[in-house]
């Protein structure tokens, strides 16, 4: 993969980088400006270097039309703020204003271009359509560095395209996540993985490949109710994807055959409601009542997932373990996420917690990122990379 180096020279040149700021937001403000930060030292770099820095972005899903509160405006303002310089937006991604804003740059300066996405061909399936538009995109720089990780699973215009058109290299964060996640290849063992999240559905792809690969998985969150129901167990009105039963005992044999360790929670916080004020109670996870639903691991599973976590010389996390927007359910989140952490300390672990909502969890639940071996910027990127599949926003660089 071709890194920042091997662009020689930058100065006076115009450097089109291609972000992840895919940001939460409320409103126009920003929930969590991890992946902001998280690509300053590429940019901080460029400038420093003399080069003229234009960035690209997306927000949100506009599907090619111009969503006015899928603007980039506010993480111009936030990425203005930790830069310590102004970042001028252009209001559209390649058109009049983009030219003229990129021609009036001093080097050292920094250009925002408008939400990608507003643009149809960004993400369209027709490749000759988004060739095009790549070459209206390349024709405002003279090179091209992808540092947006959190975007490398997908082959879209202004992180796929626009490397074919112009001199390309990764940025320090791509180059950053892929010697992180490239850990868990030849990972010192025991490997942990543990997986979280809303929907079993969305992780078929990772724990297959896992069972091949790890020493043990650790399962929680919403997904958890479909490998208790596997197990025969009743789940009340806990999320289920009744369609997914068979694939998930399918996945407990082959755990079985494989050695690998699958360990499930042993009590569940089950609620009367979806709701942050809902009365719960911790129940067996084999004995939860037909009218309550799920909302959290129980402190007995809080314990053990934490305890096997520490018993890891590298530890991988992807997704929350309960609904820890309410704060009565954080806690088998929290359970986890100070396993990730007491086992780089105490054992020497490398720990990764796999981006998207586990590493806005971390962030918002006050946890110090600096006791983690690596916080990835990729949701689905990172489970790719897990998964062991060819990301073409990667091998673009090759
Ligand atoms: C993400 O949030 O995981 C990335 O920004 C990719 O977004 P997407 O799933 O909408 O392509």
């Amino acid at each position: 993969m071709k890194t920042l180096k091997d662009l020689g020279n930058v100065s006076g040149k115009r450097v089109l980088v291609r972000a992840d700021f895919n940001v939460p937001l409320d409103g126009t403000t920003i929930t969590d400006d991890g992946r902001i930060r998280a690509a300053l030292p590429t940019i901080n770099a460029l400038r420093e270097a003399g080069a003229k820095v234009i960035v690209m972005a997306h927000l949100g899903r506009p599907k090619g039309q111009v969503v006015p509160e899928l603007s980039l405006a506010p993480v111009a303002a936030r990425l203005g703020e930790l830069l310590g310089a102004p970042v001028t937006l252009a209001a559209d991604t390649y058109g009049e204003d983009a030219q003229a804003k990129v021609a009036a740059m001093a080097d050292g300066d920094v250009v925002l271009l408008e939400n990608v996405r507003f643009n149809p061909e960004e993400t369209s399936k027709d490749a000759e359509e988004r060739a095009a538009y790549a070459k209206k995109i390349a024709a405002l720089g003279d090179a091209f560095v992808s540092d947006g990780f959190g975007v490398v699973h997908r082959a879209q215009g202004s992180n796929y395209d626009v490397a074919t058109d112009l001199p390309a290299a990764a940025g320090l964060l791509v180059e950053k996540e892929v010697t992180a996640l490239s850990k868990t290849n030849d990972p010192e063992r025991p490997l942990t993985v543990v997986l979280g999240g809303s929907k079993v559905s969305d992780k078929l792809g990772v724990i297959s490949n896992l069972l091949n690969k790890a020493d043990r998985l650790v399962i929680g969150g919403g997904m958890v109710f479909t490998f208790l129901k596997a197990l025969g167990y009743e789940v009340g009105k806990s999320l289920l994807e009744e369609d997914q039963v068979a694939t998930v005992q399918g996945y407990l044999e082959k755990a079985k055959e494989n050695g690998v360790e699958i360990v499930l929670p042993t009590d569940i916080l089950a609620a009367d409601s979806f709701a942050a004020d809902t009365a719960y109670e911790a129940v067996p996870a084999d004995a939860i009542p037909a009218d309550k639903i799920g909302l959290d691991i129980g402190p007995d599973s809080q314990k053990l997932f934490h305890d096997k976590i520490v018993d890891s010389k590298t530890v991988v996390w992807n997704g929350p373990m309960g609904v820890f927007e309410f704060p009565n359910f954080a806690g088998g989140t929290r359970a986890v996420a100070q396993g990730l952490i007491d086992a780089t300390a105490e054992n020497g672990a490398f720990s990764i917690v796999g981006g998207g909502d586990s590493a806005s969890a971390v962030r918002n639940l006050g946890f110090d990122e600096s006791k983690f071996s690596h916080i990835s910027t990729g949701g689905g990127a990172s489970l790719e990379f897990l998964e062991g599949k060819t990301l073409p926003g990667l091998s673009v660089l090759d």
